[in-house]
């Protein structure tokens, strides 16, 4: 298995010029995983259907103002039914994996207690489907619709959270592990604790104390470390199980290959500073160290939670493998005092559609490499794409040449990453489908299909023909002459 043998590669890292076991030409090892990603409540609609609980995701798209044009996910790209078509794209598309998340009430409407059947089934079901297409699933247990019962009753300020979290990956585990063994317990923690309790954009919208939002965050670590027992624990075969934790990772790239700029980079990327969520170690170290990092905890001083020094060494559970979603870098050199300066974006520089996205596409090489010299456990590319305002065209196709360069551009860092030794065995396209992009609704197009949300008819764009054909080189495509000379897009 893919993760697996980056492990083995892994301890090549140091002289892998080579790339480990990675075919020379591609970079890519033969075993690694093409994958694409998605999430619940972002495709599968039907959220009033066969017996699912309310998320704080369908309660804040009531919520006036807080999402773009009052969208929802209530019906989204319909994938409840429509996930037979679905996986037939996936099958053309020649992935070798599908990353998708659970909805967390729709197997336990209350968050605890009661099971659903037909919830359930609906997964079962999925899985069936994906191992009739040879399509190994990896399989995320919670990607931010958090249920609406647990919320009243406390949500992440609960210490109980924890404990509720591990029922809900257990009944998982339980179910599915004879035919998931990719798991990742959380998608995104900076998102759904950061943006959903501090800044107040995503469900449920609150704006705690300062104070509150790390306890919250704590509780989440708490809870991921309990799944992972949880999991272990009813996993059918745990030696064949591997579990991962996913990052908003925030990337850093140097400003250029000197040492002292690489190496203020490295210290930017894994810095705590600022009263805000966008930050690494705050969320990494815990879960893989045991501790939080000094200079966050310096900062926050008296905010910091109260909680038992027994925490840190539950919270440190050992994970498989780390999961890093990565759109974009910031660009850092040593500044004239020493310490890490951040360059300011140029004027004018390449954005995506979503504004927060600039084309960076060295942060695929950097923030891999980053991670592992310091965490050293195998990564995953759990999410990489870009949004673009796609149209159908005149011709009825969707072109879509900006995406199509982002990755040629973007994977081509990744490749350079993996024949530096670093231990990448899986990258997931972000999205399969055009789908419900959170606060931005349905304004936001990341897809390799573009949906037409009043019909449900799925058009695949260009890019996705040009991803068929990377993924049937196993890469060796991206090394191809293009018309356009893929450079670096550094600032
Ligand atoms: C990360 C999130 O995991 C995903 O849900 C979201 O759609 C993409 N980023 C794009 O913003």
């Amino acid at each position: 298995m893919a993760v697996a043998a980056s492990a083995r590669a892994a301890g090549k890292a140091g002289d892998a010029k080579t790339g480990g076991k990675a075919d020379k030409a591609a970079a890519f090892p033969k075993d690694f995983l093409w994958g694409v990603a998605t999430a619940a409540y972002q495709v599968e609609g039907a959220a009033n259907e066969d017996g699912r609980g309310a998320s704080v995701w369908d309660t804040f798209c009531r919520k006036k103002g807080a999402v773009f044009e009052g969208n929802s996910g209530e019906t989204a790209c319909d994938h409840y039914h429509r996930f037979k078509d679905d996986v037939a794209l996936m099958k053309t598309l020649g992935v070798k994996s599908y990353r998708f998340s659970v909805s967390w009430t729709r197997v336990l409407p209350n968050g605890v207690g009661a099971v659903n059947g037909k919830g359930l089934d609906f997964y079962s079901r999925l899985l069936d489907e994906l191992g009739k297409a040879g399509i190994t699933p990896m399989c995320t247990v919670f990607h931010w619709d958090y249920p609406e019962a647990l919320y009243k009753r406390g949500g992440w300020l609960n210490r109980d959270s924890a404990d509720w979290f591990a029922e809900y990956a257990g009944l998982l585990a339980d179910k599915f592990s004879d035919r998931v063994k990719l798991w990742v317990t959380q998608n995104e923690p900076q998102c759904f604790i950061g943006l959903g309790h501090l800044d107040g954009v995503h469900a449920p919208g609150d704006k705690l104390k300062f104070g509150d939002y790390l306890l919250a965050g704590h509780n989440g670590m708490r809870a991921h470390a309990k799944a992972v027992q949880a999991m272990r624990a009813h996993a059918k075969d745990p030696k064949a199980t591997k579990i991962g934790y996913v990052l908003a990772a925030q990337i850093t790239q140097p400003a250029s290959d000197k040492p002292e700029d690489v190496e203020a980079a490295r210290a930017a990327i894994f810095a705590v500073n600022g009263r805000h969520e966008w930050n690494n170690a705050w969320w990494t170290d815990p879960v893989v160290l045991g501790k939080y990092p000094e200079d966050g905890v310096a900062e926050y001083g008296k905010d910091m939670p109260k909680f038992k020094p027994s925490d840190l060494d539950e919270m440190k559970q050992p994970i498989d493998f780390l999961g890093l979603n990565i759109y974009k870098a910031d660009t850092y050199r040593r500044g004239g005092d020493g310490k890490p300066e951040h360059l300011p974006i140029p004027d004018g520089y390449p954005r995506a559609g979503s504004d927060w996205q600039t084309i960076t596409p060295a942060s695929l090489y950097w923030g891999p490499r980053f991670f592992y010299d310091r965490y050293k456990l195998p990564l995953s590319i759990t999410e990489n794409g870009l949004a673009v305002r796609d149209q159908v065209f005149l011709d009825g196709k969707v072109h879509d040449p900006q995406r199509i360069d982002f990755m040629h551009r973007y994977l081509s860092e990744l490749s350079r990453a993996i024949k530096d030794g670093v231990p990448v065995g899986s990258y997931y396209a972000w999205s399969l489908l055009d789908n419900f992009e959170w606060a931005d609704g349905y304004k936001q197009r990341f897809g390799l299909v573009y949906v037409d949300y009043q019909t449900q008819k799925r058009v695949p764009k260009d890019s996705f023909d040009w991803y068929r054909k990377v993924i049937a080189s196993n890469g060796k495509m991206l090394a191809e002459k293009t018309a356009v000379p893929v450079t670096k897009v550094t600032p």
